[in-house]
């Protein structure tokens, strides 16, 4: 087996190169590997530098974070970082790739570091509810400076290797496919060892400095893992070196046994789990140049933005001149907006072809479909896009509500058809969740999982049941809150409460926003209601309440849009609702409205995962945070779930279930995890299935 890190001898210098795929991360085998082989340099006469760089695509992109859920192993990277900053050789790093995390810190204890023209360097811990672990507040700081140093961690995001050297986090930029050489000449020419813990320079306005801190420490609502980071590059000012770093390990300490760390690391693995379909084993995606989109509403305009913007060339098809313009109006203005804020590129347009002839779309190489959603239109589209679409073209609905079965027949091509269901705005929204129906070819879905990579979203895997995962869990969530509404709460009351749990948004300024005409439409479309549903939306509906759009619905709007108060005749159409139907009343408080949403979306979650609409937990989580704004914090409901444990989630239900039996079923699987002590996580794994 190869080792994960390697000394080779080239004369006087020691090269001490990482190996471990893909990322390099720097697990206990690695810190191991590394500890030895400085070891063996530093005690051999023969060597005078050291040279540190890594194998494959990056120098280590940090710490492993699969090995923070364990007790720690040494040695400590932090360990290291001293070992090496303490050599009497000098020691060089030579970095490429994406430097993040622990190993910048491991290059910031070098003597001197070369960076390939090419390198992004960051410390992106704070993403992980975390801090710099191994140093990096205090020698950070000492290299580049107080505001620097702050401006990093803070925002977790990486700098390129050019302005790292300007700014004095390294020493010289090299040329690609020259990195060794150069660093190696560095390393042969620099005798003496210059440690990063010895510079002051960075501090001698202690005025300025202070002020920096001061204030980034008056912005509230900081998390405890930014909190952190502001007293430690405090400390790198006022203290000595190892004082600071006993501060930096007391709280890297704290964060890591935090939710808000558990929760972000959490969703960092279910983001890289949910984008592994099955099919990208069987089949590699078609290559796609052109997107075809049937219908530039609000939905298909910001699906032709987000395709522009990344490069394809895109017809769009559109009903007759007056579609074609509102169209051209709507994309023009998404446009617009995109270049004023510089997130879009001059080109973007000049790839737009705009018309009314479904016969364009024959050269398309996938068809988004995003008309109303109304079951005959979607059929007739999909008719004509049998007829013209060219022989493979991936055949996409963007309908989560609607069977997709009739739509694949129409089409006669029912190994193309799928669901791409994007979010609105589609052109910002990080989530698609792509639909699988059983007749569906793992090449189209191959090649709509690559064209949502193309296009920066997060794909999710869902089967094409009605809803997929997404819309499964915002009926599950509504319905919920709905019945609270009926048991004594106010619609204020519950999206106050939901939006101090995280969300952006409460379930009822949504759909205010969103408009209430949409689920209405769908409602009367629905074969069989749910009985115990709240009237009280279609109430609004049929008094033309719509929401924001048309100045009332659960709440008042102004002219120009903004939110009033609740709305006076919802409040009084919802005490009607309230005496015809009477349940027993709760006593509504925050943490109630939390609870009671939160144990409806790991039930519905519980659902989803033994009907085999979601593969994983994770993937659900991954809908919630991307698609619905879940606090990223949180991990999502049924890492929440596991953290409360599914034994306590359905304890909770069952309760719930006595009060009120026709809303809460307890989804069979949560019963069972619970009755067998186990967690979601577990499921699966464990051979659990149905
Ligand atoms: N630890 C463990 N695994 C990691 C990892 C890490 N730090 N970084 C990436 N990986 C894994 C991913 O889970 C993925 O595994 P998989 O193939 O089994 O799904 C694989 O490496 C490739 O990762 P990506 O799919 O994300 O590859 P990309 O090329 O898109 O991105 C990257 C590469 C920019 C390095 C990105 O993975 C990334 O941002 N990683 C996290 C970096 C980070 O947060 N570093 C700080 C860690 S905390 C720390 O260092 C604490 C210290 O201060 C003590």
């Amino acid at each position: 087996m190869t080792q994960p890190v390697r000394l080779e001898r080239h004369g006087a210098l020691a090269l001490i190169v990482v190996h471990n795929p893909p990322v390099n991360a720097l697990s206990a085998a690695v810190r191991q590997g590394l500890e030895a082989c400085l070891h063996e340099a530093m005690e051999d006469a023969d060597i005078s530098a050291v040279l540190l760089a890594a194998d494959g695509r990056t120098f280590p992109a940090g710490a492993d974070i699969s090995e923070f859920n364990s007790p720690p192993q040494a040695p400590a990277l932090g360990d290291l970082c001293n070992m090496i900053e303490t050599s009497e050789k000098p020691v060089v790093a030579a970095l490429h790739g994406t430097v993040l995390g622990g190993g910048l810190e491991l290059a910031m204890a070098a003597h001197y570091r070369v960076a390939e023209e090419t390198t992004l360097l960051g410390l992106p811990e704070v993403k992980l509810g975390l801090l710099p672990g191994a140093g990096g507040t205090q020698r950070t700081p000492r290299l580049v400076g107080i505001k620097v140093a702050l401006d990093m961690m803070l925002s977790g995001l990486p700098i390129k290797a050019v302005d790292a050297d300007r700014l004095g986090l390294i020493d010289k930029v090299s040329p690609l496919k020259t990195l060794r050489v150069d660093a190696a000449a560095l390393a042969a020419e620099m005798r003496d060892v210059r440690r990063t813990r010895d510079a002051r320079s960075q501090f001698e306005d202690g005025a300025a400095c202070m002020a920096d801190i001061a204030a980034r420490r008056s912005v509230p609502g900081r998390p405890l893992a930014s909190r952190k980071i502001i007293d430690c590059v405090e400390a790198a000012l006022l203290v000595p070196f190892e004082i600071g770093l006993d501060m930096e390990r007391d709280a890297f300490t704290e964060c890591l046994a935090s939710d808000a760390s558990a929760g972000l690391r959490h969703a960092f693995f279910a983001e890289r789990h949910a984008t592994k379909f099955p099919e990208l084993a069987q089949a590699k995606p078609q290559q796609v140049d052109t997107v075809g989109v049937v219908g530039a509403g609000l939905m298909g305009s910001g699906i032709a933005m987000a395709c522009l913007d990344a490069g394809f060339a895109v017809t769009v098809v559109e009903q007759g001149e007056a579609g074609v313009t509102g169209a051209l109006a709507r994309i023009g203005a998404l446009y617009e907006k995109g270049l004023a804020k510089g997130q879009m590129g001059e080109g973007a347009l000049t790839d737009l072809n705009l018309t009314t002839g479904m016969e364009a779309l024959g050269t398309a190489d996938l068809i988004i479909e995003c008309a109303s959603e109304d079951a005959q239109v979607k059929r007739d589209i999909f008719t004509r896009l049998g007829l013209v679409a060219k022989p493979g073209t991936v055949l996409a609905s963007n309908t989560s509500y609607l069977d997709l079965e009739p739509l694949a027949r129409a089409s006669g091509r029912m190994p193309d058809v799928l669901a791409l269901h994007f979010f609105a705005p589609a052109h910002r929204m990080s989530l698609v969740e792509i639909g699988v129906p059983d007749a569906a070819n793992a090449q189209a879905v191959a090649t709509a999982h690559g064209l949502a990579k193309v296009l920066g979203k997060t794909p999710v895997r869902s089967t094409a049941a009605p809803g997929l995962i997404g819309n499964q869990m915002l009926t599950a969530y509504r319905a919920t809150a709905d019945r609270l509404l009926l048991r004594g709460a106010q619609p204020a009351q519950v999206d106050a409460a939901m939006r101090s749990f995280g969300m952006p948004m409460g379930p009822y300024e949504a759909q205010d926003y969103s408009g209430l005409d949409i689920a209405w439409a769908r409602r009367k479309a629905m074969k069989n209601p749910d009985p115990e549903a709240l009237l009280l939306p279609d109430i609004l509906c049929e008094a033309e309440q719509f929401g924001r759009k048309s100045g009332k619905g659960y709440y008042v709007y102004n002219s120009e849009g903004k939110r009033g108060a609740a709305n006076p005749e919802m409040l009084t159409m919802l005490a009607g609702e309230r005496r015809m139907r009477p349940l027993a009343r709760l006593a509504i408080t925050p943490e109630l409205i939390q609870d009671h949403l939160l144990v409806a979306l790991i039930n519905a979650g519980a659902g989803l995962l033994e009907a085999g609409t979601a593969a994983r937990p994770g993937d659900i989580d991954v809908v919630m945070v991307h698609g619905f704004g879940y606090p990223r914090h949180k991990g999502g409901p049924m890492h929440q779930a596991d953290a409360l444990t599914p034994f306590e989630v359905a304890r909770r239900i069952n309760l719930y279930a006595q009060a009120d039996p026709a809303h809460w079923h307890p989804a069979p699987l949560l019963s069972r995890l619970a009755a067998e002590r186990m967690r979601f996580s577990q499921y699966g794994a464990a051979g659990m299935q149905k």
